[in-house]
């Protein structure tokens, strides 16, 4: 752990979390019945972008309905969250919503970023320190999904921490894993905390099949580039033309499946190993879990928060929930 000096902001903590080692990853991965890949490999800098295009795609609605809808609950969250607010982000994506947020806010206090990727945090923190001089801001560069505690440099008083936690990010885990994750964000928030969560709702599998599979083919684009990241960093033996993306909802376990699936049989070659695809066979590399209301509010509450208030937009298409610690 050490902790770096830059230039406007109040203290940065750098855990040097350990990029997980690719290629060990991808040959566990790859050594499985059901072959996989986790997502965190998504986000390198091309897939960040790939990301980006993804969020204005006109099929994905969640970016864009979850920042609407901050907006118009900016009023109710303000008469909710006490003045001088500590707000813990964790993973700082888009930065209109934490400024949605911080603009909502009374008068916030500190705003402490958590992110694995220290050039993105960086520049996060630097634009949210010049555009709101009054606010205190810090940084932990971590693997959010890890245990952490709260930073000696950030303010302890009696304030009111509020964690935030966007973009259905938790949809990205399992029930079981995100019920993990939910209470660590409890401990770190402590008795006073409350959460602000944005998660994705169960809906027609039309919508949600068409938000995963959008036609200039951006979601394809990203799910590939791992693909492309295992022949560039791995020096994988593969043809990328061979593997098609495939995202599909699946009703039973309330979520959208991502895979890679294999045009024919065929052997690829990672860190001089052999792997055999028949045709048809995946690589099954994302899972986005859909919620209805209730069902988060019940898993939440095992983690101990209890429900406040949850809105949605127009459209039943996105759930914001704000949870109290109890
Ligand atoms: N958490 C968001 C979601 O599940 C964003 C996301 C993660 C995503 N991986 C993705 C979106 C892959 C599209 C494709 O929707």
């Amino acid at each position: 752990m050490s902790e770096e000096k830059i230039e406007g902001i109040d203290y940065f903590v750098d855990l040097q979390p350990e990029t997980d080692d690719f290629l060990s990853t991808v040959l566990d991965g790859l050594s499985q019945s059901q072959k996989t890949i986790p997502p965190k490999f998504f986000y390198d800098a091309i897939g960040s972008k790939i990301f980006d295009k993804i969020c204005e795609a006109p099929e994905y609605y969640v970016t864009r309905t979850e920042i609407a809808l901050m907006k118009e609950i900016g009023e109710e969250i303000n008469s909710l969250v006490e003045p001088k607010s500590i707000v813990v982000e964790y993973g700082c994506g888009s930065s209109l919503k934490i400024r949605a947020l911080l603009s909502a806010l009374p008068d916030p206090a500190e705003y402490l970023a958590i992110d694995i990727s220290k050039s993105h945090l960086i520049l996060t923190i630097k634009e949210i320190a010049a555009d709101y001089p009054n606010l205190r801001v810090g940084a932990i560069c971590a693997d959010f999904s890890d245990a952490l505690d709260w930073p000696e440099q950030a303010r302890s008083e009696h304030d009111q921490r509020l964690a935030f936690f966007p973009g259905s990010t938790i949809g990205n885990q399992t029930p079981k894993e995100a019920l993990e994750f939910l209470t660590r964000m409890r401990h770190m928030v402590g008795d006073q905390g409350s959460l602000l969560i944005g998660v994705d709702l169960k809906k027609n599998t039309e919508v949600l099949n068409s938000a995963y599979n959008d036609a200039a083919g951006y979601t394809a684009e990203f799910n590939l580039n791992l693909l492309q990241r295992m022949k560039k960093e791995l020096d994988a033996e593969l043809d990328i033309s061979n593997f098609e993306h495939d995202a599909f909802y699946n009703e039973e376990l309330g979520r959208i499946e991502m895979h890679l699936i294999s045009q024919l049989d065929q052997t690829i070659q990672v860190g001089g190993q052999n792997f055999e695809f028949k045709k048809g066979e995946t690589i099954h590399t994302e899972n986005s879990y859909k919620y209805s209301i209730e069902e988060f509010s019940e898993l939440a509450q095992k983690s101990g928060f209890a429900p406040v208030k949850a809105w949605t937009d127009a459209d039943n298409l996105f759930s914001i929930h704000y949870m109290s610690a109890v």
